[in-house]
């Protein structure tokens, strides 16, 4: 069972006085490689009896863990941390329901919703720096305690450097999902129809695919100043019209990025290589830059 799997289940049986404990630790995994007991029960203000009963039943939920060294501590686990991004998420009013899967992966973990008004968009939750219980509890020391509270603040930067992304290109018309909100290490966004270009044997029009590839890539670099910086076949997708959209931005950089010419170059090759081998088109690299390069006078 996935973590946000544990989280749905669990988000109906949550009861306010186990978000704020849950809220409490998530603030306190800031200084605490471990939430000290006594900080929970000073910060929360409830009586040491509640504090023991949220505990244990965050706990038996698997949402957090329980340490015990020299003292006793908790730290939120993914499911945790899925739980208070997928309540803010519906308080807010943002999604409603969750239905299948999409994908579960290395990154990130994504998951079909529906929103209030029944539109149907996209739950991406980021997952850098995963790592389990388990081998934290191995580890020692300084890099214990970093790795250990790193995944929460690399996902959530992710999340956040994302929807940044999005923010910033969709306006200019870059043919991405349109991004709706983002809390904590999760983003909301547009669904989207379609395969990746990987998973696509055969095209119609694999060269009018390209250019349109490219034409994105120029919109979004030159009105956005924004480069993908991790385009792929794995990363742009074909609508069942033939169209693409790009997806997958955590890792932009803008233009005035000291290696934004070698990204930007990273991303064509990537692309070309791909279209010349699949589809046998083939384009030179360096006309295919000149032409992201050229400013778009007459492009709306
Ligand atoms: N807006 C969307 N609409 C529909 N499907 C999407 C959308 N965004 C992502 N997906 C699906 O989820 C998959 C993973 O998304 P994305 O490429 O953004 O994340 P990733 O970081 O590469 O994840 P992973 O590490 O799992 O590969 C995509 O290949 C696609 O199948
Ligand atoms: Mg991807």
């Amino acid at each position: 069972m996935s973590s946000v799997d544990i989280a749905i289940k669990t988000l109906n049986h949550l009861e306010p006085e186990d978000f704020r404990v849950l809220m409490i630790i998530e603030i306190d995994m800031s200084r605490h490689r471990y939430v000290p007991e006594d900080d929970i029960l000073r910060l929360s203000e409830f009586s040491t009896k509640q504090v023991k009963y949220r505990l244990d039943r965050l706990s038996r939920f698997r949402l957090i863990y329980r340490w015990a060294g020299s003292y006793v501590g908790y730290v939120l686990s993914m499911a945790g941390y899925d739980c208070l991004a997928i309540n803010a998420l519906v308080k807010a009013n943002i999604i409603e329901a969750f239905g299948k899967a999409l994908g579960v992966g290395k990154e990130s973990d994504v998951y079909d919703a529906l929103t209030p008004d029944g539109r149907r968009v996209v739950v991406k939750f980021h997952r850098l720096g995963r790592i389990s219980f388990r081998q934290t509890r191995r580890l020692r020391g300084y890099i214990a305690d970093r790795r250990h509270i790193s995944w929460l603040y690399q996902s959530r930067l992710a999340a956040e450097r994302e929807f940044e992304a999005l923010r910033r290109v969709y306006p200019h018309g870059v043919s991405v999902p349109e991004p709706i909100s983002h809390n904590r290490h999760v983003v909301v966004m547009d669904f989207i129809e379609g395969a990746e270009l990987y998973r696509v044997p055969e095209v119609p029009n694999p060269d009018e695919v390209l250019d349109e590839i490219l034409q994105n890539v120029r919109i979004a670099y030159q009105k956005a100043g924004v480069i993908h910086a991790d385009l792929s076949e794995f990363n742009v997708v074909l609508n069942p019209y033939f169209h693409i959209l790009i997806i997958d931005w955590p890792q932009f950089v803008t233009v005035d990025h000291p290696n934004a010419e070698v990204l930007l170059r990273r991303d064509i090759k990537n692309i070309l290589t791909f279209f010349k081998e699949r589809f046998n088109v083939e384009r030179d690299i360096y006309e295919a830059l000149e032409g992201i390069k050229k400013p778009l006078k007459n492009v709306k």
